[in-house]
């Protein structure tokens, strides 16, 4: 890594912001994949349509990822059409778009990413004898033909091409090496090595990245790529561990959301990379402070609310019980506190509205916030905002948030709420 500059952040004075300017631009960069409309979107209860997916995908760009990949095209029309119209959008980030190693799956992501300005096809092929033998049926010698043919023909039609070997963390090591060197000869640069199942523990997990590294030697042209899910709680860690083994993309998701117990959590990643920097000597692109509100947005389309004691952006994250706590944190904050709330866009401030607030207030805290809302929504959030605030005195950014998310929902009164969280769905936003 060269000439790295080093901050120890424990050591920084509250009010020293997070900012990576400070951070040392000579350090390796850790490219951060999102896979939030891809394999998020496909696990229940969080699927988008193309609008959705457009407005997250917006948001994305501006969060400062490296790749967003995009979905699934061979899975439906409307899924082709999705990704589509996201490559057709997205001109600064990298565009990825998903298939099997087979003629229809790439064919279907190469004409997603058509319009695409950065365009990466990612194409998948197990490499575990599980399943090979269960699932696809294969012997290995055809999965090894499989992966060269699909991923030659991929870089003959699009310039950046990866492979993933699906189940990597459960595959023979030798032969997970000769896949991953097919793939490579074949013209793949980012080969990435999904724990598909979330099986692995982080020593096992950064084992394996030291072994494929060892294998391919040092070419500067193969990024090596983490790919986590939380079966056991480990998907972070993992994808820290393989960091600490060399890969320079992780691929992850907005709130952790993905197959089953979901993938591991781009915010806790990227979170971790600033705060732990002296230990990890590495930096990611991602604009902290916009973390909290991808997050608001994310809940916001899906319906789905956080649980208030996630890690970064949970409601409970940054809120401080105890007396011991408090007392500690009122003298000295990093006596509690290793992220300021404001690092990550946690809003720390409440709004206070009365009868002098303007609607102008009221629009740019929602927007602050993460929720972009029409005329109509607006109006209706400042009407019951104006009635809480008669009732309770102020409106709290909870309150604006379970507002502005019932207004998108059409579940709002035209009556203002004694309270906001008394008209707030069963589970909705924290
Ligand atoms: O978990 C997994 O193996 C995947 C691959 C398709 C990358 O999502
Ligand atoms: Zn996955």
């Amino acid at each position: 890594m060269g000439n790295t500059r080093i901050i120890n952040w424990t050591k920084l004075e509250r009010g020293v912001s997070l900012e990576l300017e400070l951070l040392g631009a000579s350090m390796d960069t850790v490219h951060l994949f999102d896979t939030t409309l891809r394999d998020g979107e496909q696990s229940p209860g969080f699927s988008m349509n193309r609008e959705e997916k457009l407005r997250l995908a917006r948001k994305l760009e501006s969060l400062g990822v490296d790749v967003i990949e995009a979905g699934f095209p061979v899975a439906s029309a409307g899924e082709l059409a999705s990704v589509r119209a996201v490559a057709a959008e997205i001109r600064n980030t990298r565009v990825a778009a998903l298939a099997r190693a087979r003629r229809e799956d790439v064919e279907a992501a190469l004409t997603a990413l058509e319009p695409a300005a950065k365009p990466r096809l990612h194409v998948f092929l197990a490499t575990s004898d599980l399943h090979l033998a269960a699932k696809l049926r294969i012997s290995r010698r055809e999965a090894l033909d499989a992966i060269s043919r699909w991923v030659r023909y991929g870089r003959e039609h699009c310039p950046e091409v990866e492979f993933s070997a699906e189940d990597a963390s459960r595959s023979d090591i030798r032969f997970l090496l000769d896949a991953m060197e097919t793939a490579a000869e074949a013209g793949a640069t980012i080969l990435n090595i999904p724990d598909t199942v979330g099986f692995s523990t982080p020593e096992e997990y950064g084992a394996i990245f030291h072994r494929v590294r060892n294998h391919l030697g040092r070419n500067e042209s193969i990024i090596l790529s983490a790919h986590c899910h939380n079966d056991l709680g480990l998907a972070v860690a993992n994808s820290l561990a393989a960091v600490r083994a060399g890969a320079r993309q992780v691929e992850c998701t907005i709130n952790g959301i993905g197959e089953r117990a979901g993938n591991a959590s781009l915010e806790e990643i990227a979170v971790a990379l600033a705060v732990r920097q002296s230990f990890f000597g590495v930096r990611t692109n991602i604009r902290l402070e916009q973390i909290y509100s991808a997050s608001r947005m994310l809940s916001e389309i899906t319906g789905v609310s956080v649980p208030p004691n996630k890690a970064v952006v949970g409601s409970n994250a940054f809120a401080h019980e105890a007396g011991i706590h408090q007392d500690g944190i009122l003298k000295n904050p990093l006596t509690y506190e290793i992220i300021r709330p404001e690092a990550v866009g946690v809003p720390a401030r409440r709004l206070v509205l009365g009868k002098h607030s303007g609607r102008n207030a009221l629009r740019t805290r929602i927007e602050e916030l993460g929720c972009a809302l029409t005329a109509d929504e607006l109006a209706q959030c400042y009407r019951a905002a104006m009635a809480l605030a008669d009732a309770a005195k102020e409106v709290t950014d909870r309150d604006l948030l379970t507002f502005a998310h019932q207004a998108r929902r059409g579940r709002l009164e035209a009556n203002a709420p004694a309270h906001a969280d008394a008209t707030a769905s069963a589970g909705s936003l924290q």
